[in-house]
């Protein structure tokens, strides 16, 4: 299964998406994982290479692709069960190749206007891609959501957004957190810095929705 976290909104926790989405899938549901970075910027590689410098967490897979990849990641499909792809945040070649024969794509966006007003330019690159690649999924994930009660009007307004250019977006969402940020430094998720913790379940959430979302989903990891 190939899933994309993309979209073209700098700092919206795309690759802290990734990473985290990545542990879950190799720690939590015990499957083959290969991280592909095609971000220039690197973070997820370089997340991986301070995760895999500490012998006590479960290494990670990783390589760095840019332009066009798509038969990259066919081949490359075949020897894992999911490949999980950071994408940067440029509409670029590797993001529409890789829409191209991706199973998921997951945007994340922050409930605030510049977040939201990438939406009908998303929707567009989203609908050419499902011409080449019609079993493409795809949802927006709300992430870095206020957690103070009075802000969850604007939660629902940039859902309602989403929903209204006829894209799937995900129930589960991240609120602001600094165990995110945290986690990252030291290449790990924060369902290994607080295994038990908020974020965690966030984190679960996100994934198992998404997971339930595909036609195929009992997974049968090697
Ligand atoms: N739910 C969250 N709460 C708090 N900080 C977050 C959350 N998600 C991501 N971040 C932080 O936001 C920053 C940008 O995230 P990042 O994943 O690098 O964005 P992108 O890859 O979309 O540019 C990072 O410092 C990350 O730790
Ligand atoms: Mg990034």
């Amino acid at each position: 299964m190939i899933i994309l976290i993309g979209g073209e909104k700098g700092g919206s926790g795309k690759s802290c998406l990734a990473q985290n989405i990545a542990v879950y899938l190799a720690s939590i549901k015990k499957a083959s994982v290969l991280m592909v970075d095609c971000d220039p910027q690197r973070t997820t590689s370089d997340w991986i290479q301070a995760r895999n410098s500490d012998e006590s967490l479960p290494q990670i897979n990783c390589i760095q692709l840019y332009g066009k990849i798509r038969n990259d990641l066919i081949s490359l499909e075949r020897n894992y069960d999911f490949l999980l792809i950071d994408c940067g945040g440029q509409d670029n070649l590797a993001l529409r190749a890789s829409m191209s024969v991706a199973d998921h794509v997951l945007i994340p966006l922050r409930p605030k206007r510049r977040d939201i007003k990438t939406v009908p330019h998303m929707e567009d690159v989203l609908s050419t891609c499902k011409m080449v690649n019609p079993k493409m999924n795809a949802s927006f994930v709300m992430t870095q959501c206020p957690s103070l009660p009075n802000q969850a009007g604007r939660i629902l307004e940039a859902k309602e957004v989403c929903k209204s250019y006829g894209i799937n977006v995900l129930d589960a969402i991240t609120y602001s957190r600094n165990i995110y940020d945290d986690s990252e430094e030291d290449g790990k998720s924060v369902l290994e810095l607080d295994p038990q913790g908020k974020a965690g379940n966030e984190i679960i959430a996100i994934a198992e929705e998404m997971l339930a979302m595909q036609p195929d989903n009992n997974y049968e990891f090697s």
